[in-house]
């Protein structure tokens, strides 16, 4: 059975290639290498031994993609390929749009032209926007994103509603992610941010390398326990083995358009996880109180009884799981 991966190369993609292969599935993966390394392959293949079918090319290369479908018989695809960068999104809106929407788009297209109707979709919890409840349940009301990238999610979400109204024979699961984080534990693949990192995890590893000097937590007046953002950590080989329940569900034809939230349904603060990490890791975080990020909400985590009961999926890594990988990836990278 053959599994088109689209962004196969990135860090949630590579990790869900290596599950796939883990669980004999045929994997075909296409990247561009806008946002990873090709390197990555032979990784997936030492973890695996293993290899997976790849292509080199844009997703939003009509020609390109009915190559691929020419000369596999894809089951079902899994779709990654976007750019990610909240801040960037906001810089940089139409490029965002047109690779996070128009490649969608794209694949739809020539998916229909080759009865390939059944897809996993990379959404995100920011699609929920500044949660009224917590815990946020698929339940909850999605929208006023608060920038290009949430947006894109949003309307991508939407987009896969309509075609599924407009024809029921599609199998669409929409998995919308919490905060994604750690790496796979043979320290060979894990998160590779573009310049200075963005967020938390990537940047306490830098911290800890000695690469950058002090990690500045955004805010310690929101009203959480120490005052600091909470956040629902998955580690992402659980978030990769998420997928795999996702495919099973899909491969049964039985999903219809489904939305499932993965994440642990646990919330811990920035302190909590900078205290983790020197713990678990023997080394020090240097860090300073700054100012509130602008955009950031005080606290987001999961329902995740949803996908329990659907799909079976629990998260089985804990917090020092999510640390020690993190850790143990970037402090061999360069070794
Ligand atoms: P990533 O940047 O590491 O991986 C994306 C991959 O897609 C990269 O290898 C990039 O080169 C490739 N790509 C991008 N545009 C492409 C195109 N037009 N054609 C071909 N390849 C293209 O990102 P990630 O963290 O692995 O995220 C994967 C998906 O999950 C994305 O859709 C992202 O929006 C979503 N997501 C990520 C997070 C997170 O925190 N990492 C959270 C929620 C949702
Ligand atoms: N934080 C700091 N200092 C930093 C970076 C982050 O204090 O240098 C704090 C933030 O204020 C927040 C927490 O750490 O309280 C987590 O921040 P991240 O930037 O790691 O993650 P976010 O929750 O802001 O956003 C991430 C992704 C989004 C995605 C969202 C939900 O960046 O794309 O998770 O999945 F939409």
């Amino acid at each position: 059975m053959k599994i088109l991966v689209t962004g196969c190369c990135g860090y949630i993609g590579s990790h869900t290639c290596v599950e796939l292969l883990n669980h004999d599935y045929e994997v075909v993966g296409l990247d561009n290498f806008s946002n990873s390394k090709k390197e990555v392959l032979d990784k997936i293949s030492q973890i695996t031994n293993k290899k997976i079918t790849f292509y080199e090319g844009d997703m939003l290369d009509e020609h390109f993609l009915e190559s691929i479908f020419k000369d596999n018989e894809i089951s079902c695809v899994i779709d990654f390929a976007a750019y990610k960068a909240v801040g960037e999104s906001v810089e940089k809106p139409v490029e965002y749009y047109i690779n996070n929407v128009s490649s969608v788009l794209t694949l739809l297209k020539v998916m229909k032209q080759y009865d390939c109707k059944r897809l996993v979709f990379s959404s995100s919890a920011t699609v929920y926007g500044n949660p009224v409840e917590i815990p946020i349940s698929e339940a909850a009301k999605v929208g006023r994103t608060t920038n290009p990238y949430g947006t894109s999610k949003l309307f991508v979400e939407q987009i896969l509603k309509d075609l599924y109204h407009s024809d029921p024979s599609w199998n669409i699961v929409i998995l919308r992610y919490f905060n994604p984080v750690g790496a796979h534990p043979s320290g060979l693949i894990g998160e590779e941010p573009n310049g200075v990192p963005a967020n938390l995890m990537p940047y306490i590893s830098k911290v800890a390398k000695k690469e950058l000097t002090c990690l500045s937590v955004f805010g310690n007046d929101y009203n959480t326990k120490d005052g600091t953002g909470v956040r629902d950590y998955i580690h992402v080989v659980d978030l990769a083995i998420g997928h795999i329940k996702a495919l099973e569900k899909l491969l049964k034809d039985e999903c219809g358009i489904s939305i499932y939230n993965l994440g642990t349904g646990v919330g811990y603060s920035v302190l909590d996880i900078i205290h983790t990490f020197e713990l678990v890791n023997g080394v020090k975080i240097k860090y300073k109180m700054v100012n509130r990020r602008k955009g950031d909400i005080a606290v987001c985590y999961s329902d995740p009884k949803k996908a329990k009961e659907e799909l079976g999926f629990v998260c089985k890594r804990s917090l020092e799981d999510m640390v020690r990988d993190a850790w143990n990836y970037e402090k061999n990278k360069k070794l």
